[in-house]
């Protein structure tokens, strides 16, 4: 009989890619459940790039304890970042776990849960090898169909960025073979009807770079997009130093590649920049912006922006708000800065007071809602093309999907059978997360 696996993940994307890569290699033994009282495998998946999703973990691992109690044979185990961070330290603070899968190690789970079987628990997996090469793992089913998925091209990041703890929970950048990436992207499309692909490594833009005879990005995305029936490709995250103006050429003109571009810009302050060794000036990054938007103005650019990091003054953070102002993001993912381990900048002396880091966060956040509606009010009249997703949320009566920009549009539509078609919408009215939108036609189905 088959076994039930309860899968609760946090953080990224790549995350999530990590998470659907484990139930593929447990396919054979265990299906998912949404309930993890009915489980015999409970994982949880972990983030540790700031303070506030690690200690969700923590919550979230108590909450289990009572489910072993009940049932003997339930196995427990954390994978994932916070996994790799803190290795056997896991087993003295919960020794009810059974498994811990470092960043790597989560792809051994099926040599682990034979370990546990046959020696009993716990097993840890966190070697970090520089050497490693990330799997190539396929489902063997048929598939549910869908509309969208993710397929990593890269594992781990050479930067460090002083703030960031990536560096050191999953190793050194390491690109994939791209027949593989090729192979998992083509079965997505072929097996389960995906028509966008979203390209995950924490800097994808150096794709390749350190390997002899791979493709470059730029060149990975135009052989990606010769899958027929793939319809659209995203990639995230781009670093602004390693963004090319080769790059942005196939952003430009290969209709596949979506417009858009994550780009995190952390910053406005030259002095800040340097002090997280993000590698590249203010100018620097207009400098990128303007190349973009001459290439491809319909470009929406997005970013990430890390508030109070140690030695910001007022002055500092005014420069981050001015460049706001100057780009114009379509939206922006803003965080207070946190003490993370290992990192270089835990150990700056001159922290920003968190009442100060909450008043920044807070004009960050007001500055990007009114950027947000100024952008998402243009769209009104126009008519723009999505890729439907699914019925919307909110109500069921509505389809949902997103623009090439990624902007959210809700719709009515006199068809509701149109899941995984591209429509043109007539964009009416701009919420404060969403677009809404009417049908015009069916473009490709
Ligand atoms: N504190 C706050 N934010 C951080 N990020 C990464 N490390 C930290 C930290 N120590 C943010 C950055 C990054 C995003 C994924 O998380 O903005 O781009
Ligand atoms: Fe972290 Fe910087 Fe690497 Fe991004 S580029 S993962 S912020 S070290």
């Amino acid at each position: 009989m088959m076994k039930k696996l309860y899968i609760k993940t946090f953080g990224c994307q790549m995350n999530e890619k990590d998470s659907e890569q484990v139930r593929i290699l447990l396919e054979d033994s265990y299906v998912k459940t949404e309930n993890p009282e009915e489980a015999d495998l409970i994982l949880i998946n972990t983030c540790s790039v700031r303070e506030k999703p690690e200690h969700k973990l923590y919550s979230e691992i108590g909450r289990f304890k009572e489910y072993k109690l009940k049932k003997p044979d339930l196995i427990i185990g954390v994978m994932g970042c916070v996994a790799q961070q803190e290795g056997q330290a896991l087993l003295q603070r919960f020794p009810y776990l059974d498994l811990v899968l470092g960043t790597q190690g989560f792809y051994s789970i099926r040599s682990a849960l034979e370990i546990i079987k046959e020696k009993g628990s716990p097993v840890i997996f966190t070697d970090l090898k520089e050497n490693f090469e990330i799997p190539l793992v396929l489902s063997k089913s048929k598939g549910v169909r869908r509309v969208k998925a993710f397929v990593t091209i890269m594992q781990g990041c050479d930067n460090f960025c002083t703030y960031c703890i990536v560096p050191y929970v999953r190793g050194r950048e390491i690109s994939r073979a791209p027949e593989d990436i090729l192979k998992e992207a083509e079965e997505l499309v072929v097996k389960e009807g995906v028509r966008e692909i979203t390209l995950l490594g924490q800097n994808v833009n150096s794709y390749g770079l350190k390997e002899r005879g791979y493709p470059d990005f730029a060149e990975l995305l135009d052989l990606i997009s010769q899958i027929e029936g793939l319809w659209r490709i995203r990639f995230t995250t781009s670093h602004p130093k390693d963004l090319s103006e080769k790059l942005i050429k196939v952003l430009s003109e290969n209709p596949k590649v979506c417009k858009h571009i994550h780009l995190p810009l952390q910053a406005g302050s030259n002095r800040i920049l340097k002090r997280m060794n993000r590698k590249y000036t203010k100018e620097e990054y207009l400098e990128k912006v303007s190349l973009l938007r001459n290439y491809c103005p319909e470009i929406a650019i997005t970013s990430d922006i890390i508030v109070g990091f140690p030695g910001e003054t007022e002055e500092d953070f005014e420069e981050t708000l001015e460049m706001m102002k100057i780009v114009q993001f379509q939206e922006v993912f803003s965080f207070k800065y946190s003490d993370r381990p290992f990192t270089l900048a835990r150990k700056y002396p001159d922290k920003v007071p968190s009442e100060v880091k909450e008043e920044r966060l807070r004009r960050v956040h007001s500055l990007q809602e009114a950027i947000t509606k100024s952008i998402y009010e243009s769209y009104i009249g126009k008519e723009v093309e999505v890729l439907v997703e699914g019925r919307s949320e909110k109500d069921p009566n509505k389809l949902t999907g997103r623009t090439s920009t990624n902007v959210v549009v809700n719709f009515s539509s006199p068809r509701l059978d149109l899941i995984g078609a591209l429509v043109k919408v007539k964009i009416v009215e701009a919420g404060k997360h969403s677009l809404r939108g009417q049908y015009v036609e069916s473009l490709r189905v």
